[in-house]
């Protein structure tokens, strides 16, 4: 079956996060908006059909997880990723930000550190304070428009002041996020490797929030923090969900891979009283995505890639000023302002007022974000084209 990614679906009164706020958060109602990670896309048919399926049946109870759901997770993970799970390693949250929240709680004490690589999905910060720990920057390093790990900062965190390997590391974990929001890079294995190395060699946890493995360009792969080996595997917690994958983000549900037991039961512990099962439609929409959902996600990948190459065409030949920072992997851009020559507020306020764009300023993804706005390009393309043309307008106008 051939899928509609054109048609523009009217999305205000909704309860549309992305849609229904403009006003309150960009200060007017006529920008388009092309921030939250949510994709202007209606979801995949099978997954509407089981819902409307489980909602015909009018008791909403306390749920329990079906091994049917764990059968479909442990299967696609192996599919698509040739990464062999086993059932028990899966444990549900919805959401995923909530499971880096536990995740901070089952392995920290307050005071401790955790290392995060800026500039980041800003909620990361968060999962860190909220906890009564600190952030240890280890910044990403922008060279000749590619991002990368920086190693010889990443070994620094686990040495004392005075130089030496710390006796008792107040560093307990890194949050990773791969593929990386907001510059889109799908990190290699061998980066993978090596950065794991660093941190499960100083008796850290790596926790890998992969929800964007699913949404790559052609030319990438992804490769699952916790299958590169036995040692990293009983080292690490891995969170996937189909939420970015198949748009949604409102059914609040996520599966959270964790191998080794004793991190499992803590998770489990930290966990405790404030979640208790899934949502009866998340674990129906998310059994269903991971069943049914291939068709329209192929068609959808060739859409994202689509909507990439216009966009990147577009900037390079009409607003050369903005430089993009090619994505490898999620429907974000990382678009480079600082060629416009405003501070952060200016550039804002350009885009809201001038372009009139809706974006995600680069300066709440931490250090480095200065001068950078994201973009989501995952919408019809004539809502993509109209947006082009409002920036290239506004920045020949400057
Ligand atoms: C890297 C990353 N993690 C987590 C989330 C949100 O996860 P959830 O809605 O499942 O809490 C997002 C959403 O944009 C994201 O980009």
């Amino acid at each position: 079956m051939k899928y509609d990614f054109d048609t523009v679906c009217d999305r205000k009164n909704t309860d549309c996060a992305k849609w229904g706020a403009l006003k309150a958060i960009f200060g007017r109602d006529d920008v388009i908006p092309m921030w939250v990670a949510d994709m202007d896309f209606p979801t995949a048919p099978p997954i509407v059909e089981a819902l409307q399926r489980r909602a015909g049946h009018p008791f909403y109870s306390y749920t329990m997880t079906p091994p049917s759901l764990t059968e479909a997770v442990v299967d696609r993970v192996k599919r698509k990723f040739n990464w062999k799970i086993e059932p028990e390693w899966v444990v549900y949250t919805p959401g995923v930000v909530p499971a880096l929240h536990i995740a901070v709680r089952a392995l920290t004490r307050p005071g401790d550190e955790i290392v995060l690589q800026e500039p980041i999905y800003y909620p990361f910060f968060g999962a860190v304070t909220g906890s009564g720990c600190q952030i240890a920057h280890n910044n990403l390093k922008l060279t000749r428009g590619r991002y990368n790990m920086d190693f010889t900062d990443l070994e620094s965190k686990f040495r004392s002041a005075a130089g030496m390997r710390a006796a008792h590391s107040r560093v307990k974990a890194i949050i990773l996020c791969n593929p990386q929001n907001p510059i889109g890079r799908v990190w290699t294995r061998e980066e993978l490797k090596q950065m794991g190395e660093i941190v499960i060699g100083h008796g850290a946890v790596v926790i890998s929030d992969e929800i964007h493995c699913e949404l790559l360009y052609k030319g990438f792969s992804h490769t699952p923090f916790a299958s590169i080996s036995e040692e990293f595997a009983q080292n690490s917690i891995v969170c996937m969900a189909p939420s970015k994958t198949f748009n949604l983000p409102g059914l609040q549900a996520s599966s959270i891979i964790i191998p080794n037991k004793k991190l499992r039961e803590s998770f489990s512990d930290a966990s405790a009283g404030i979640i208790h099962g899934l949502n009866i439609f998340g674990l129906t929409a998310m059994e269903a995505a991971y069943r049914y959902g291939d068709e329209w996600l192929e068609q959808l990948l060739d859409y994202l890639q689509g909507n990439l190459e216009i966009t990147m065409t577009y900037f390079k030949e009409r607003i050369p000023k903005i430089k993009i920072i090619e994505p490898q992997g999620t429907y974000l851009l990382w678009l480079d302002c600082r060629a416009l020559g405003l501070d952060d507020l200016a550039l804002q306020k350009f885009m809201r007022e001038q372009a009139r764009v809706g974006f995600d300023d680069g300066f709440v993804f931490g250090v480095g974000g200065s001068g950078f706005e994201r973009m989501n390009i995952a919408c019809p393309r004539s809502l993509l084209r109209e947006a082009l043309g409002r920036i290239e307008v506004a920045v020949n106008e400057m």
